[in-house]
């Protein structure tokens, strides 16, 4: 059975929810640095009011005993702390109340989820849909992506993160050995490497916040350690750098993906683009450069992965664009709901977890196995096996 997993919840609601199902046997978990995940989500500077009031923990309800994976699957949640101030308004019984009390939403905002929601599912109240819609539900996505980061930490591989850019500020190009490149961008209140466009970037989206507006960016994600031959060239949907686009256009706001360099790599030169190959005995085959991002043929080929993504700027705005009321049809500013000015920061943590899923279930098919034991002994045997070719 190949990794998966579901989420339930709502923004408001008492808790969010995941199932995961796949997980091998045996894998030790670190609760502690789960949880450290989920603050980095909460973390960077731009976030609103509500990132104050939740103090994200996941509780595990199943597949885990004395610290381990059964291999059951693996049940957890994460408790809404703002869920005390939205009991009548989320509740799950019918209430008696106006409009008001129960905040209902019928002036949809653009770029959100609202209107198309409302009218395919047919739902006259739009805070339906905006509940799920919320970016709130990539808690647990990173909670399911930290156990996939664990498991892939078994194997050597690591995960990190980046601000590239937010609006019209650049942050200039770092190549730092991995552990650097996480201990500097974790020091970061925009997960950027150095203090100079920290500041400038700090000030910007000050600025956008006072002028009621929100801002995006580009993020960037690199992962080591991956050995050759996860994903496959054999079929479409086995392809691993089209199952990670996938997974990154499924974050919320996010616009665009690539592959190492990406879109650049239609704008020079082959010669400019591939990466030559190389063989010694300490390193086997390996790549001069890396600006395919360590993918060819749907497969990794051993060097860093490496994604990018790109978030628009957050639909919600204190100074709103112009919307239609749902019951009159007439021109309104569209409703404001308490949000963010800017979430690239946490966006990156987003990332991180959202590939580093999508290479943990690539490196389950290849390698099988229901416990961590038989995982292991399948990879020393692919290991030996490069080694002899
Ligand atoms: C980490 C993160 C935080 C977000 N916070 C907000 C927010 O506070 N307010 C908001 O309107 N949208 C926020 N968004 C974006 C919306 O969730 C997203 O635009 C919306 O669900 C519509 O989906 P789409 O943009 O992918 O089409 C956030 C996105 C991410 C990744």
């Amino acid at each position: 059975m190949s990794l998966r997993y579901l989420t339930a919840g709502e923004t408001h609601g008492p808790q969010l929810t995941a199932i995961i199902e796949g997980l091998p046997s045996n894998l030790n978990i670190d609760f502690e640095e789960l949880n450290f995940q989920l603050h980095r989500r909460q973390k960077g500077y731009g976030r609103g009011r509500r990132m104050q009031i939740e103090k994200d923990q996941a509780t595990f309800v199943g597949g885990i005993r004395h610290g381990y994976t059964t291999g059951a699957p693996v049940a957890l949640v994460v408790e809404n702390n703002d869920w005390k101030h939205w009991q009548k308004i989320m509740n799950i019984e019918p209430i008696e109340g106006s409009d008001e009390e129960k905040r209902r939403v019928h002036r949809p905002r653009p770029g959100h989820a609202d209107l198309n929601g409302g009218l395919k599912y047919n739902l006259k109240d739009l805070r339906n849909v905006l509940e799920r819609s919320s970016a709130r539900e990539t808690t647990v996505r990173v909670a399911c992506g930290a156990i996939a980061r664990q498991f892939l930490a078994e194997f050597g591989i690591k995960v990190a993160g980046r601000v590239l850019r937010i609006g019209e500020i650049e942050a200039p190009y770092r190549d730092l050995p991995i552990d650097e490149l996480i201990e500097v961008t974790e020091a970061s209140s925009v997960r950027v490497t150095d203090a100079e466009t920290e500041k400038k970037m700090e000030a910007y989206i000050d600025q956008i916040k006072q002028e009621g507006d929100s801002i995006g960016g580009i993020v960037e994600c690199i992962v080591e350690g991956v050995p050759i031959g996860l994903g496959s060239h054999v079929q479409y949907d086995r392809k691993l750098d089209a199952r990670i686009a996938q997974g990154v256009m499924s974050i919320n706001a996010f616009k665009g993906v690539e592959i190492g360099i990406g879109f650049e790599a239609g704008t020079i030169r082959g010669s400019q683009v591939h990466d030559e190959i190389m063989h010694t005995d300490e390193r086997g085959y390996h790549r001069a450069t890396n600006r395919l991002g360590g993918f060819e043929g749907g497969m990794t080929n051993g060097m860093p992965v490496v994604v990018r993504g790109v978030m628009k700027p957050i639909p919600t705005l204190y100074k709103p664009l112009q919307s239609v009321d749902i019951d009159t049809k007439e021109a309104f500013s569209a409703q404001v709901e308490r949000s963010d000015a800017c979430a690239v920061p946490a966006a990156s943590v987003v990332l991180e977890h959202v590939v580093a899923w999508e290479i943990a279930k690539a490196f389950l098919e290849k390698f099988g196995g229901d416990s961590m034991e038989e995982i292991r002994a399948n990879v020393a045997s692919y290991q030996a096996q490069l080694e002899n070719y």
